[in-house]
């Protein structure tokens, strides 16, 4: 294929911004102007000189030179608008926004064909671990039966923070806003919101389901207190924030995003700081760990600049499990094991445990372990975010095994970790 001279309109100079930059121009065998930046703030101090910049996004948009946007701002509804719009007028664009992907996925989707561009977004879920391409061109025909992981940088350093140096909570999330993880925003990470938005990109891809977030059920680490690092301690885990998404039968997946102890003998158990894991479960495959850095301007750069070269080569993502059509429903109705770490015997009582395997009430904090229904966490998400609790999935599989399809296989744990 014959390679069009890459010329650039880069819209954001932040952290990914400028280390895809650095990446750019320590990458020798790669070729692409960058002839614009746009960006917002007029008074800031910028590492290059003036020239290489414009605050009006015409600029990029309205040069017909230009032929391949990306986009790496902040601001996800102004990022929908400088995307839709450079579509519309034909130019592909790489994106890290991982908000703007997955509130618009389906829309996005359905403008590729319309304009025939390409759109592409490995550097919005897990930074730098090749997790979209992999679902689309290597996991195509494969009968996948989960995907789990940790995919939120910010979180995974708070977590590894309080566990291996008991640093407070709010210090931790400070020294990973300086690192440069966190968003803007940090309760998009806290709050579990931008593990979930990664998680439904994810979704589109593994499953061929284009989800609203706001089906999916989300729980972050903010509520987290040092008693919940010490119970997990004294058990020999750790916590981490894993979202979750699988077949419950033949055309039926589930997900969620919660917090979830991890034993020593696990994957993600060493998965720590900003890095990210992804662990897939498959029926040819079996299970595979993919691990890299999940947050950080060269990490993300580093993803980004693999899209830009494959847009090069006139990559586009097919949509291959979405084409194929084989999952077809969505449900909420699922069984998960949890700890309820908690102080008013009133709020345990919203939870509606069906089993009860473990209870302590102590001077600081009692704790309930039991089963409960994803649907029913999902019906208190609003109540959940005042509540004085906070819930860890123990992993324990609770639900019949997902559908075997004829494969010889030993009994499957969905909540292998
Ligand atoms: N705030 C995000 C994280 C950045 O911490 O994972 C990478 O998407």
């Amino acid at each position: 294929m014959t390679q069009e001279k890459l010329r650039i309109g880069l819209f954001g100079y932040g952290c990914v911004g400028q280390g895809l930059h650095d990446v750019l121009n320590s990458s020798k065998g790669f070729k692409a102007d960058i002839v614009k930046i746009c960006v917002k703030d007029r008074t800031k101090m910028r590492r290059i000189p003036m020239t290489n910049f414009t605050f009006d996004k015409n600029d990029i948009l309205n040069d017909s030179s230009i032929n391949l946007v990306v986009e790496l701002i902040d601001d996800a509804d102004e990022a929908f608008n400088i995307v839709t719009t450079a579509m519309r007028s034909g130019k592909n664009v790489v994106t890290a926004n991982k908000m703007m992907v997955a509130k618009h996925f389906k829309e996005l989707v359905e403008m590729q064909s319309k304009y025939k561009v390409s759109l592409l977004y490995e550097a919005s879920a897990g930074a730098s671990i090749p997790i979209i391409r992999n679902l689309e061109e290597y996991y195509d025909n494969e009968l996948l039966y989960s995907l789990r992981g940790i995919l939120n940088g910010t979180t995974n350093y708070i977590l590894t923070k309080m566990h291996n140096e008991g640093l407070p909570y709010a210090e931790a999330l400070k020294e990973a806003q300086e690192k440069g993880f966190a968003e803007s925003d940090p309760t998009l990470d806290v709050e579990g919101w931008d593990a979930k938005y990664k998680l439904c990109i994810i979704t589109g891809h593994a499953y061929g389901l284009f989800l609203e977030p706001e089906q999916v059920f989300h729980y972050g680490i903010n509520t987290i207190s040092k008693f919940d690092i010490q119970y997990a301690k004294e058990k020999g885990f750790k916590i981490k924030l894993v979202p979750f998404v699988g077949k419950t039968n033949e055309n039926t997946i589930t997900s969620f995003v919660l917090p979830r102890f991890i034993s020593s003998d696990k994957y993600l158990y060493n998965v720590d700081n900003e890095y990210n894991g992804v662990i897939t479960e498959a029926a040819f495959a079996d299970k595979q760990f993919f691990s890299g850095k999940g947050a950080g301007g060269h990490a993300t750069g580093s993803a980004v600049l693999s899209d830009i070269s494959a847009n090069s080569y006139g990559y586009r993502y097919e949509y291959k499990k979405f084409q194929q059509g084989t999952v077809s429903k969505y449900t909420r109705d699922f069984k998960l094991e949890v700890y309820l770490r908690y102080n008013d015997e009133k709020d345990k009582e919203l939870f509606g445990f069906e089993e009860v395997s473990e209870y302590f009430s102590g001077r600081f904090y009692k704790y309930v372990i039991g089963v409960v229904n994803l649907e029913r966490l999902y019906s208190l998400r609003e109540q959940l975010r005042n509540l004085d609790v906070f819930i860890v999935n123990t992993g324990r599989k609770i639900n019949p095994p997902t559908l075997q399809m004829g494969v010889e296989h030993k009994e499957r744990d969905q909540n292998l970790g």
